[in-house]
């Protein structure tokens, strides 16, 4: 059986989280696709010693192994920069496009997260979810997360290295983030974990029987 469960929407919004438990309830397979800008962020930092190339960007994309996607070093804030100047190459974009394509239609069904896969990777998704949350919840949720490592970080600089992300990635030529128009909208702003996944939960339901 083939089955996508599309997931856009902007930082730290919610995805991540409802992405893997729908995975987990259905038996699906899971890609953040966001891991794969990171690591080719990080990577054509270091290669670039602090510039990022845009040809080498893409043949870095293009060549990304395990070992890339599993650095530890990927949630910061830094990687979470560079990832977005990354994804706004259309060269980059289309290097990492066939392997997104393939996992979305693998057999068993899949869960992708990001801010295309409704409406480029996966047009024809059986189920296409948009999260959202407000600014301010969204970089509460993100400054829990990145404090553990980083303790002088405050809710402020998260939320302007959110608000500059998320602008510079609606507003790229290339696969701007922004709901496809068949998209379940989902505002988490209000909702407990557990409410946002049966929502997202109801959804698959809804198109599997
Ligand atoms: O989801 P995450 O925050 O890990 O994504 C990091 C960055 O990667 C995003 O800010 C965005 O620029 C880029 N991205 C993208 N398209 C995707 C997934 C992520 O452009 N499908």
């Amino acid at each position: 059986m083939q089955f996508t469960v599309a997931i856009d929407g902007p930082a730290a919004a919610g995805k991540g989280t409802i992405s893997k438990a729908v995975a987990l309830q259905f038996g699906f397979a899971y890609l953040d696709t966001g891991s794969l800008y990171r690591a080719t962020g990080v990577k054509a930092l270091e290669v670039g010693r602090g510039v990022i190339e845009p040809a080498i960007a893409a043949r870095l994309a293009g060549a990304l192994s395990q070992t890339d996607l599993d650095r530890d070093d990927l949630r910061t804030a830094m990687a979470g920069q560079a990832a977005s100047k990354v994804a706004a190459l259309p060269d980059v974009r289309a290097a990492l496009l066939q392997f997104q394509k393939t996992y979305a239609r693998r057999e068993g069904g899949a869960v992708l997260d990001g801010r295309d896969i409704g409406t480029v990777i996966c047009p024809n998704a059986e189920v296409k979810i948009y999260v959202t949350a407000s600014d301010e919840v969204r970089a509460m949720r993100r400054h829990a997360e990145l404090v553990q490592t980083k303790p002088k970080l405050t809710v402020t600089q998260v939320l302007s290295d959110l608000r500059a992300r998320d602008e510079r990635d609606a507003a790229r030529d290339v696969s701007p983030m922004k709901p496809a128009d068949d998209a379940l909208l989902l505002d988490t702003t209000d909702l407990s974990i557990d409410e946002a996944v049966s929502n997202a939960i109801k959804a698959v339901q809804a198109r599997l029987k």
